[in-house]
Protein backbone atom coordinates (compact mmCIF):
# COMPACT_ATOMS: atom_id res chain seq x y z
CA UNK A 1 0.00 0.00 0.00
CA UNK A 2 1.85 3.11 -1.07
CA UNK A 3 0.00 5.78 0.99
CA UNK A 4 -2.13 4.98 3.50
CA UNK A 5 -5.50 7.30 3.49
CA UNK A 6 -6.78 9.26 5.65
CA UNK A 7 -10.20 9.90 6.62
CA UNK A 8 -12.27 11.99 4.10
CA UNK A 9 -13.69 14.45 6.72
CA UNK A 10 -13.14 15.39 10.34
CA UNK A 11 -15.82 13.77 11.70
CA UNK A 12 -15.28 10.34 9.03
CA UNK A 13 -13.29 8.69 11.72
CA UNK A 14 -16.09 9.42 14.85
CA UNK A 15 -18.85 8.23 12.34
CA UNK A 16 -16.96 5.14 11.53
CA UNK A 17 -16.01 4.11 15.16
CA UNK A 18 -19.47 5.29 16.44
CA UNK A 19 -20.59 2.84 13.50
CA UNK A 20 -18.45 0.43 14.62
CA UNK A 21 -19.40 0.68 18.34
CA UNK A 22 -23.33 0.83 17.62
CA UNK A 23 -24.73 -2.02 16.47
CA UNK A 24 -26.45 -5.09 17.76
CA UNK A 25 -24.23 -5.17 20.78
CA UNK A 26 -26.36 -2.37 21.77
CA UNK A 27 -29.91 -3.20 20.82
CA UNK A 28 -29.71 -6.97 21.37
CA UNK A 29 -27.18 -7.78 23.27
CA UNK A 30 -27.60 -5.13 25.89
CA UNK A 31 -31.28 -5.41 27.11
CA UNK A 32 -31.51 -9.26 26.92
CA UNK A 33 -28.30 -9.52 29.32
CA UNK A 34 -29.60 -6.81 31.37
CA UNK A 35 -33.04 -8.96 31.50
CA UNK A 36 -31.27 -12.02 32.42
CA UNK A 37 -28.48 -10.65 34.88
CA UNK A 38 -31.13 -9.09 37.13
CA UNK A 39 -31.63 -5.83 35.70
CA UNK A 40 -30.43 -2.67 37.59
CA UNK A 41 -27.16 -4.49 39.34
CA UNK A 42 -26.03 -5.35 35.64
CA UNK A 43 -26.44 -1.92 34.67
CA UNK A 44 -24.17 -0.85 37.65
CA UNK A 45 -21.84 -3.35 36.55
CA UNK A 46 -21.68 -2.55 33.34
CA UNK A 47 -21.25 1.22 33.63
CA UNK A 48 -18.32 0.74 35.93
CA UNK A 49 -16.61 -0.80 33.91
CA UNK A 50 -17.03 1.07 30.48
CA UNK A 51 -15.42 3.97 32.66
CA UNK A 52 -12.82 2.44 34.28
CA UNK A 53 -11.68 -0.56 31.77
CA UNK A 54 -13.06 0.13 28.70
CA UNK A 55 -12.21 3.99 28.05
CA UNK A 56 -8.55 2.94 29.33
CA UNK A 57 -8.48 0.42 26.50
CA UNK A 58 -9.64 2.04 23.58
CA UNK A 59 -6.59 4.52 24.37
CA UNK A 60 -4.24 2.23 24.25
CA UNK A 61 -5.78 0.45 20.59
CA UNK A 62 -6.33 4.40 19.71
CA UNK A 63 -2.51 5.02 20.70
CA UNK A 64 -1.03 1.94 18.83
CA UNK A 65 -2.95 2.17 15.48
CA UNK A 66 -2.33 5.85 15.00
CA UNK A 67 1.30 5.78 15.95
CA UNK A 68 2.03 2.60 13.77
CA UNK A 69 -0.07 3.61 10.86
CA UNK A 70 -0.34 0.10 10.77
CA UNK A 71 -3.40 -3.01 10.77
CA UNK A 72 -3.96 -5.08 13.88
CA UNK A 73 -0.95 -7.57 12.78
CA UNK A 74 1.90 -4.90 11.55
CA UNK A 75 0.92 -2.25 14.15
CA UNK A 76 3.23 -3.87 17.18
CA UNK A 77 6.17 -4.24 14.96
CA UNK A 78 6.18 -1.07 13.45
CA UNK A 79 6.58 0.51 17.02
CA UNK A 80 9.18 -1.61 18.00
CA UNK A 81 7.66 -4.21 20.02
CA UNK A 82 7.10 -7.73 17.21
CA UNK A 83 7.06 -10.24 20.37
CA UNK A 84 3.47 -8.46 20.78
CA UNK A 85 2.51 -9.31 17.65
CA UNK A 86 0.42 -12.07 18.74
CA UNK A 87 -2.00 -9.91 20.06
CA UNK A 88 -3.37 -9.20 16.70
CA UNK A 89 -3.14 -12.84 15.61
CA UNK A 90 -6.20 -13.64 18.59
CA UNK A 91 -8.15 -10.62 17.54
CA UNK A 92 -8.38 -11.81 14.10
CA UNK A 93 -9.14 -15.18 15.57
CA UNK A 94 -11.63 -13.16 17.90
CA UNK A 95 -13.06 -11.66 14.64
CA UNK A 96 -14.11 -14.26 13.14
CA UNK A 97 -15.53 -15.97 16.05
CA UNK A 98 -17.81 -12.86 16.47
CA UNK A 99 -18.82 -12.20 13.09
CA UNK A 100 -19.66 -15.69 12.18
CA UNK A 101 -22.13 -15.38 14.75
CA UNK A 102 -23.29 -11.68 14.49
CA UNK A 103 -23.94 -11.98 11.06
CA UNK A 104 -26.97 -14.68 12.19
CA UNK A 105 -28.24 -12.43 14.49
CA UNK A 106 -27.90 -9.68 11.31
CA UNK A 107 -29.67 -12.31 9.47
CA UNK A 108 -33.10 -12.11 12.48
CA UNK A 109 -32.93 -8.38 11.80
CA UNK A 110 -33.47 -9.22 7.88
CA UNK A 111 -36.03 -11.42 9.21
CA UNK A 112 -37.85 -9.01 10.76
CA UNK A 113 -37.52 -6.22 8.27
CA UNK A 114 -39.90 -9.04 6.22
CA UNK A 115 -42.12 -9.79 9.65
CA UNK A 116 -42.97 -6.43 10.11
CA UNK A 117 -44.44 -5.79 6.63
CA UNK A 118 -46.60 -9.21 6.33
CA UNK A 119 -47.56 -8.78 9.68
CA UNK A 120 -45.96 -12.19 10.54
CA UNK A 121 -44.94 -11.79 14.37
CA UNK A 122 -47.96 -9.74 15.13
CA UNK A 123 -49.71 -11.94 17.87
CA UNK A 124 -47.22 -14.51 18.17
CA UNK A 125 -44.12 -13.11 18.92
CA UNK A 126 -42.10 -16.12 20.60
CA UNK A 127 -43.51 -18.65 17.72
CA UNK A 128 -42.11 -16.14 15.26
CA UNK A 129 -38.43 -15.51 16.84
CA UNK A 130 -38.16 -19.96 17.59
CA UNK A 131 -38.55 -20.05 13.79
CA UNK A 132 -36.66 -17.24 12.62
CA UNK A 133 -33.59 -17.87 15.01
CA UNK A 134 -32.67 -21.36 14.04
CA UNK A 135 -33.07 -23.81 11.27
CA UNK A 136 -32.85 -23.18 7.71
CA UNK A 137 -34.11 -19.40 7.63
CA UNK A 138 -31.49 -18.32 10.14
CA UNK A 139 -28.68 -20.12 7.86
CA UNK A 140 -30.45 -18.40 4.79
CA UNK A 141 -30.73 -14.86 6.11
CA UNK A 142 -27.23 -15.41 7.38
CA UNK A 143 -25.76 -15.85 3.94
CA UNK A 144 -27.96 -12.71 2.88
CA UNK A 145 -26.47 -10.75 5.69
CA UNK A 146 -22.70 -12.12 4.65
CA UNK A 147 -23.04 -11.56 1.40
CA UNK A 148 -23.83 -7.66 2.66
CA UNK A 149 -21.10 -7.01 4.47
CA UNK A 150 -18.54 -8.55 2.03
CA UNK A 151 -20.18 -6.52 -0.67
CA UNK A 152 -19.21 -3.31 1.23
CA UNK A 153 -16.35 -4.08 2.42
CA UNK A 154 -15.14 -4.97 -1.28
CA UNK A 155 -15.41 -1.43 -2.04
CA UNK A 156 -13.02 0.02 0.37
CA UNK A 157 -12.75 2.70 3.60
CA UNK A 158 -14.46 5.58 2.38
CA UNK A 159 -17.30 4.29 -0.09
CA UNK A 160 -19.16 2.61 2.03
CA UNK A 161 -19.43 3.76 5.39
CA UNK A 162 -19.08 7.38 6.36
CA UNK A 163 -22.48 7.62 4.76
CA UNK A 164 -24.33 4.86 5.97
CA UNK A 165 -23.10 6.14 9.88
CA UNK A 166 -24.37 9.61 9.31
CA UNK A 167 -28.25 8.06 8.24
CA UNK A 168 -28.15 5.24 10.64
CA UNK A 169 -27.31 6.81 14.28
CA UNK A 170 -29.99 9.14 14.17
CA UNK A 171 -32.18 7.45 12.78
CA UNK A 172 -31.90 4.67 15.29
CA UNK A 173 -31.69 6.91 18.11
CA UNK A 174 -35.31 8.64 17.04
CA UNK A 175 -36.90 5.68 16.89
CA UNK A 176 -35.66 4.62 20.20
CA UNK A 177 -36.93 7.38 21.61
CA UNK A 178 -40.24 6.79 20.31
CA UNK A 179 -40.51 3.53 21.53
CA UNK A 180 -39.90 4.71 24.84
CA UNK A 181 -42.01 7.47 25.10
CA UNK A 182 -44.91 5.07 23.97
CA UNK A 183 -43.68 2.22 26.36
CA UNK A 184 -43.32 4.85 29.49
CA UNK A 185 -47.84 4.81 28.72
CA UNK A 186 -48.28 1.51 29.48
CA UNK A 187 -49.15 -0.35 32.52
CA UNK A 188 -46.26 -2.19 33.26
CA UNK A 189 -43.90 1.11 32.23
CA UNK A 190 -43.35 1.49 35.92
CA UNK A 191 -42.44 -2.11 37.22
CA UNK A 192 -39.96 -2.30 34.00
CA UNK A 193 -38.27 0.81 35.21
CA UNK A 194 -37.96 -0.63 38.85
CA UNK A 195 -36.15 -3.88 37.20
CA UNK A 196 -33.92 -1.40 34.92
CA UNK A 197 -32.97 1.31 36.82
CA UNK A 198 -33.50 0.42 40.79
CA UNK A 199 -30.37 -1.63 42.15
CA UNK A 200 -31.16 -3.07 45.47
CA UNK A 201 -28.57 -0.95 47.13
CA UNK A 202 -27.99 -3.29 50.37
CA UNK A 203 -26.85 -6.30 47.87
CA UNK A 204 -25.30 -3.93 45.38
CA UNK A 205 -21.99 -4.63 45.34
CA UNK A 206 -21.75 -8.07 46.01
CA UNK A 207 -24.32 -8.36 42.50
CA UNK A 208 -22.44 -6.13 40.85
CA UNK A 209 -18.64 -8.40 41.21
CA UNK A 210 -20.76 -11.55 40.12
CA UNK A 211 -21.68 -9.87 37.18
CA UNK A 212 -18.42 -8.37 36.33
CA UNK A 213 -17.75 -11.20 33.85
CA UNK A 214 -20.83 -10.59 31.69
CA UNK A 215 -20.88 -6.78 32.24
CA UNK A 216 -16.98 -6.71 30.99
CA UNK A 217 -17.77 -9.33 27.94
CA UNK A 218 -20.71 -6.89 27.07
CA UNK A 219 -18.38 -3.68 27.58
CA UNK A 220 -15.64 -4.79 25.55
CA UNK A 221 -18.31 -6.23 22.36
CA UNK A 222 -20.00 -2.78 22.70
CA UNK A 223 -17.58 -0.91 22.07
CA UNK A 224 -15.82 -2.91 19.29
CA UNK A 225 -12.75 -3.61 21.48
CA UNK A 226 -9.90 -6.49 22.06
CA UNK A 227 -9.63 -7.29 18.69
CA UNK A 228 -7.90 -4.24 16.66
CA UNK A 229 -10.90 -2.65 15.47
CA UNK A 230 -10.01 0.34 16.99
CA UNK A 231 -6.56 0.14 16.30
CA UNK A 232 -7.53 -0.35 12.35
CA UNK A 233 -9.17 2.75 12.53
CA UNK A 234 -7.02 5.01 14.24
CA UNK A 235 -4.35 3.92 12.17
CA UNK A 236 -5.93 6.15 9.37
CA UNK A 237 -5.97 9.34 12.12
CA UNK A 238 -4.35 12.61 12.02
CA UNK A 239 -1.83 13.67 14.99
CA UNK A 240 -3.70 16.77 15.64
CA UNK A 241 -6.61 14.68 16.92
CA UNK A 242 -7.61 14.50 20.52
CA UNK A 243 -7.76 11.36 21.36
CA UNK A 244 -9.03 11.35 24.71
CA UNK A 245 -11.92 13.56 23.09
CA UNK A 246 -12.17 11.45 20.34
CA UNK A 247 -12.99 8.23 22.56
CA UNK A 248 -15.26 10.23 25.31
CA UNK A 249 -17.68 10.97 22.47
CA UNK A 250 -17.47 7.62 21.25
CA UNK A 251 -18.20 5.62 24.45
CA UNK A 252 -20.71 8.01 25.26
CA UNK A 253 -22.62 7.77 22.22
CA UNK A 254 -22.83 3.98 22.47
CA UNK A 255 -23.59 3.53 26.13
CA UNK A 256 -26.29 6.22 25.84
CA UNK A 257 -27.77 4.10 22.80
CA UNK A 258 -27.64 1.05 25.00
CA UNK A 259 -29.35 2.36 28.01
CA UNK A 260 -31.75 4.07 25.40
CA UNK A 261 -32.45 0.31 24.24
CA UNK A 262 -32.88 -0.58 27.67
CA UNK A 263 -35.45 2.21 28.24
CA UNK A 264 -37.57 0.84 25.21
CA UNK A 265 -37.33 -2.76 25.45
CA UNK A 266 -38.26 -3.08 29.66
CA UNK A 267 -41.70 -1.32 29.77
CA UNK A 268 -43.06 -3.73 26.93
CA UNK A 269 -41.82 -6.94 28.83
CA UNK A 270 -43.14 -5.91 31.97
CA UNK A 271 -46.46 -4.71 30.41
CA UNK A 272 -46.72 -8.13 28.66
CA UNK A 273 -45.90 -9.88 31.79
CA UNK A 274 -42.80 -11.67 30.36
CA UNK A 275 -40.03 -12.87 33.46
CA UNK A 276 -37.15 -11.03 32.12
CA UNK A 277 -34.73 -13.81 33.64
CA UNK A 278 -36.46 -16.36 31.52
CA UNK A 279 -36.54 -14.95 28.17
CA UNK A 280 -32.93 -15.65 27.09
CA UNK A 281 -31.01 -14.33 23.72
CA UNK A 282 -34.35 -14.31 22.14
CA UNK A 283 -35.42 -11.49 25.00
CA UNK A 284 -35.26 -8.28 22.78
CA UNK A 285 -36.79 -9.42 19.94
CA UNK A 286 -39.68 -10.66 21.45
CA UNK A 287 -40.30 -7.38 23.48
CA UNK A 288 -39.61 -5.13 20.22
CA UNK A 289 -41.77 -7.44 18.13
CA UNK A 290 -44.32 -7.24 21.03
CA UNK A 291 -44.03 -3.29 21.04
CA UNK A 292 -44.51 -3.00 17.09
CA UNK A 293 -47.65 -5.20 17.42
CA UNK A 294 -49.43 -2.93 19.81
CA UNK A 295 -48.21 0.24 18.39
CA UNK A 296 -50.75 2.61 15.60
CA UNK A 297 -49.01 1.86 12.59
CA UNK A 298 -46.65 -0.46 14.38
CA UNK A 299 -46.03 -2.48 10.64
CA UNK A 300 -44.62 0.75 9.16
CA UNK A 301 -42.72 1.85 11.91
CA UNK A 302 -41.52 -1.94 12.41
CA UNK A 303 -40.01 -2.03 9.32
CA UNK A 304 -38.15 1.37 9.53
CA UNK A 305 -36.84 0.31 12.94
CA UNK A 306 -35.07 -2.80 11.64
CA UNK A 307 -34.15 -1.39 8.53
CA UNK A 308 -32.27 1.36 10.92
CA UNK A 309 -30.75 -1.56 12.90
CA UNK A 310 -30.07 -3.67 9.68
CA UNK A 311 -27.55 -0.66 8.84
CA UNK A 312 -26.01 -0.28 12.58
CA UNK A 313 -25.28 -3.98 12.10
CA UNK A 314 -24.22 -3.70 9.38
CA UNK A 315 -21.81 -0.98 10.15
CA UNK A 316 -20.27 -3.47 13.32
CA UNK A 317 -19.91 -6.21 10.59
CA UNK A 318 -18.08 -4.34 8.25
CA UNK A 319 -15.75 -2.63 10.58
CA UNK A 320 -15.19 -6.89 11.45
CA UNK A 321 -14.50 -7.89 8.48
CA UNK A 322 -12.26 -4.69 7.55
CA UNK A 323 -10.14 -6.00 10.55
CA UNK A 324 -9.40 -9.27 8.92
CA UNK A 325 -9.28 -8.22 5.02
CA UNK A 326 -6.88 -5.36 5.89
CA UNK A 327 -4.65 -7.78 7.71
CA UNK A 328 -4.57 -9.93 4.70
CA UNK A 329 -4.07 -6.97 1.84
CA UNK A 330 -1.14 -5.87 4.13
CA UNK A 331 0.35 -8.65 5.06
CA UNK A 332 0.24 -11.51 1.39
CA UNK A 333 -0.48 -8.51 -0.92
CA UNK A 334 -3.55 -9.85 -2.25
CA UNK A 335 -6.22 -7.72 -3.86
CA UNK A 336 -9.11 -6.40 -1.29
CA UNK A 337 -12.35 -8.42 -3.53
CA UNK A 338 -11.14 -11.59 -3.91
CA UNK A 339 -10.07 -12.02 -0.07
CA UNK A 340 -13.06 -10.55 1.04
CA UNK A 341 -14.93 -12.48 -1.21
CA UNK A 342 -12.98 -15.97 0.43
CA UNK A 343 -12.90 -15.13 3.80
CA UNK A 344 -16.28 -14.02 4.02
CA UNK A 345 -16.81 -17.58 2.79
CA UNK A 346 -15.22 -19.00 5.76
CA UNK A 347 -16.56 -16.85 8.28
CA UNK A 348 -20.22 -18.19 7.08
CA UNK A 349 -18.98 -21.79 7.13
CA UNK A 350 -17.96 -21.39 10.34
CA UNK A 351 -20.83 -19.79 11.55
CA UNK A 352 -23.60 -22.15 10.55
CA UNK A 353 -23.64 -24.19 13.62
CA UNK A 354 -25.02 -20.68 15.35
CA UNK A 355 -27.84 -20.74 12.77
CA UNK A 356 -29.12 -23.75 13.26
CA UNK A 357 -28.87 -23.76 17.09
CA UNK A 358 -29.15 -21.09 19.55
CA UNK A 359 -26.66 -23.38 22.08
CA UNK A 360 -24.27 -22.89 19.55
CA UNK A 361 -24.65 -19.71 19.62
CA UNK A 362 -24.44 -19.06 23.32
CA UNK A 363 -21.04 -20.74 23.06
CA UNK A 364 -19.95 -18.87 20.26
CA UNK A 365 -20.52 -15.87 22.28
CA UNK A 366 -19.12 -16.69 25.22
CA UNK A 367 -15.66 -17.76 23.90
CA UNK A 368 -15.71 -14.51 22.07
CA UNK A 369 -16.39 -12.14 24.55
CA UNK A 370 -15.80 -14.22 27.97
CA UNK A 371 -12.08 -15.07 26.41
CA UNK A 372 -11.14 -13.63 23.04
CA UNK A 373 -11.99 -10.05 23.89
CA UNK A 374 -11.23 -10.25 27.42
CA UNK A 375 -7.84 -11.65 26.75
CA UNK A 376 -6.99 -9.41 24.05
CA UNK A 377 -7.99 -6.31 26.52
CA UNK A 378 -5.83 -8.05 29.36
CA UNK A 379 -2.75 -8.29 26.79
CA UNK A 380 -3.76 -4.77 25.41
CA UNK A 381 -3.69 -3.10 29.01
CA UNK A 382 -0.14 -5.22 30.27
CA UNK A 383 1.18 -3.65 26.90
CA UNK A 384 0.51 -0.10 27.17
CA UNK A 385 0.84 0.15 31.03
CA UNK A 386 4.08 -1.61 31.80
CA UNK A 387 5.90 -1.97 28.36
CA UNK A 388 4.90 0.17 26.50
CA UNK A 389 3.86 3.22 28.68
CA UNK A 390 6.39 6.13 27.77
CA UNK A 391 5.48 5.66 23.53
CA UNK A 392 1.99 5.39 24.44
CA UNK A 393 1.75 8.06 27.21
CA UNK A 394 3.53 10.44 24.20
CA UNK A 395 1.83 9.51 22.09
CA UNK A 396 -1.54 10.16 23.88
CA UNK A 397 -0.20 13.55 24.42
CA UNK A 398 -0.37 14.58 20.43
CA UNK A 399 -3.03 16.74 19.93
CA UNK A 400 -3.83 17.09 23.87
CA UNK A 401 -1.69 19.63 25.17
CA UNK A 402 -1.54 19.68 29.23
CA UNK A 403 -2.43 16.16 29.38
CA UNK A 404 0.65 15.29 31.48
CA UNK A 405 -1.61 14.66 34.50
CA UNK A 406 -4.30 12.49 32.72
CA UNK A 407 -1.75 10.50 31.02
CA UNK A 408 0.07 9.14 34.24
CA UNK A 409 -3.54 8.62 35.93
CA UNK A 410 -4.24 6.26 32.73
CA UNK A 411 -1.50 4.26 33.33
CA UNK A 412 -1.77 3.72 36.39
CA UNK A 413 -5.14 2.32 35.85
CA UNK A 414 -4.14 0.08 32.87
CA UNK A 415 -1.12 -1.53 35.07
CA UNK A 416 -3.10 -2.32 38.37
CA UNK A 417 -7.02 -2.32 38.26
CA UNK A 418 -7.52 -2.72 34.17
CA UNK A 419 -4.94 -5.82 34.61
CA UNK A 420 -6.95 -7.29 38.14
CA UNK A 421 -10.52 -6.97 36.92
CA UNK A 422 -9.46 -8.32 33.26
CA UNK A 423 -7.18 -11.30 34.87
CA UNK A 424 -10.20 -12.44 37.53
CA UNK A 425 -12.75 -11.66 34.55
CA UNK A 426 -10.64 -14.36 32.10
CA UNK A 427 -10.43 -16.76 34.71
CA UNK A 428 -14.51 -17.01 35.23
CA UNK A 429 -14.77 -16.60 31.74
CA UNK A 430 -13.08 -20.01 30.99
CA UNK A 431 -14.96 -21.40 33.78
CA UNK A 432 -18.25 -20.55 32.31
CA UNK A 433 -17.07 -21.62 28.25
CA UNK A 434 -16.03 -25.04 30.22
CA UNK A 435 -19.53 -24.95 31.90
CA UNK A 436 -21.56 -24.23 28.65
CA UNK A 437 -19.48 -26.68 26.91
CA UNK A 438 -19.90 -29.91 29.58
CA UNK A 439 -23.71 -28.82 29.34
CA UNK A 440 -24.30 -29.25 25.96
N1 LIG B 1 -19.71 -3.19 18.84
C1 LIG B 1 -20.56 -3.84 17.89
C2 LIG B 1 -21.94 -3.91 18.47
O1 LIG B 1 -22.15 -3.53 19.58
C3 LIG B 1 -20.05 -5.19 17.50
C4 LIG B 1 -18.64 -5.14 17.04
C5 LIG B 1 -18.16 -4.51 15.96
C6 LIG B 1 -17.54 -5.70 17.69
N2 LIG B 1 -16.83 -4.65 15.91
C7 LIG B 1 -16.41 -5.37 16.95
C8 LIG B 1 -17.42 -6.43 18.83
C9 LIG B 1 -15.17 -5.76 17.36
C10 LIG B 1 -16.17 -6.83 19.23
C11 LIG B 1 -15.05 -6.49 18.52
O2 LIG B 1 -22.84 -4.36 17.83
Amino acid sequence: MAIRETWATRIGFILAAVGSAVGLGNIWRFPFLTAESGGAAFLVAYLFLVAVIGLPVILVEFVIGRESKQNVVDAFPEIGAPNWQFIGAIGALAGFVILSYYSVVGGWVIQYMVGSLTGGYAGNAEAFFGSAAEGTNAVAYDLLFMAIVAGIVSFGVRDGLERAAKVMIPSVVGLLVLLAAYGATLSGASEGYAYYLSPDMSTIVTDAIGLLPDAAGQAFFTLSLGMGVMITYASYLGEDRNMLRDSLLIVVVDTSIAILAGLAVFPFLFAQGVDPGTGGIGTTFVGLATAFASLPAGQVVGFVFFSMLLLASLTSAFSILEVIVSYAIDTFGVDRKPATLAIAAVIFLVGIPTAMSLDYLTLYDAIANQILLIGGGLLLAIFGGWFYASGASEELQKGMPGGETFTTVWIWVLRVPVVLVLAYVLYNGVLAVAGIVQGM
